[in-house]
């Protein structure tokens, strides 16, 4: 049966597209037929894995412009990977999720729930904030799983998404999953973050992963590669960069 996930927390830069992208080249690798749905009017998703911007987007199926097969594209280099994209040519995502959205706030859903009729494993990326638009990609997943980052920053808006996600999953009646973390660029040198890790595992709330600091993720994002295929001077990601990527993969579709 195919599977939704949404990765999110409200806070910006602690490594949601990165989490989901890779996520995303770990699931196809493994042979299951992935789909990424690019739902940040940024865009840092598609213009990670696609060179040029495609004829249509998310905005476009989203307002009956096209349908989702004219905008759905294969990812280069690596089988079974597609992208939904979205490169906001005009801000289109945004007016889009700032004018009509609130009249359809299941269009995201019932997208998704059609696409699971094609894609086996489907991972959507959410842009900063908890606004009409992230609740309604929310709202359209099974699952979602939370990007944090050790910095206390990020742990006060975890406390603040559980909450919200209460409240949202009362007001839509919605059932969607969440007892999963993964830290990102999770150092075993500092000792915060081993504390960090260790109060997280012991709420007993949550299943727990951690990805390291791993530059190779930037390096592969501006060079619009596979990190999982990419190498400068050689190197390509850690040993436990890939380590946990192959464990989060194994464990979060079942
Ligand atoms: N595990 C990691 N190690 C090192 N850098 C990372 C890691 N994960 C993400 N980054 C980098 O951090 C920056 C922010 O990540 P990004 O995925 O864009 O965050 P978000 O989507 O939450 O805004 C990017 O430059 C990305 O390459
Ligand atoms: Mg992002």
């Amino acid at each position: 049966m195919a599977k939704s996930i949404a990765f999110h927390l409200q806070k910006g830069g602690i490594g949601k597209t990165s989490v989901c992208g890779a996520l995303a080249c770990q699931s196809a690798l493994s042979g299951h037929k992935t789909l990424m749905i690019d739902c940040d009017p940024q865009g840092n998703l598609s213009s990670w894995f696609l060179n040029v911007a495609p004829k249509f987007e998310l905005s476009d199926v989203l307002q009956g412009k096209c349908y989702w097969n004219d905008a759905i594209v294969k990812v280069d280099d690596i089988e079974g990977l597609y992208i939904l994209p979205t490169f906001s040519i005009g801000g289109s995502l945004k007016n889009y999720s700032e004018t009509k959205l609130n009249d359809e706030p299941f269009i995201i859903q019932d997208l998704v729930a059609e696409l699971a009729g094609t894609f086996e494993r489907i991972l959507l990326d959410l842009s900063p904030g908890l606004g009409k638009l992230e609740r309604s990609a929310i709202i359209a997943c099974d699952e979602v799983i939370t990007p944090i980052t050790t910095e206390i920053f990020s742990l006060d808006g975890f406390e603040i998404f559980v909450d919200e996600l209460v409240k949202l999953k009362k007001n839509y009646k919605a059932s969607v999953k969440h007892n999963k973390i993964i830290i990102n660029s999770f150092d075993e040198r500092v000792r915060q973050a081993k504390e960090i890790y260790k109060e997280a595992c012991d709420s007993g709330k949550y299943v727990v992963y951690k990805i390291p600091v791993d530059p190779l993720f930037r390096k592969a994002q501006t060079a619009h590669r596979v990190p999982q295929k990419y190498r400068v001077n050689g190197r390509g990601l850690k040993p436990g960069t890939i380590e946990a990527l192959f464990k989060i993969n194994k464990t979060i579709w079942s």
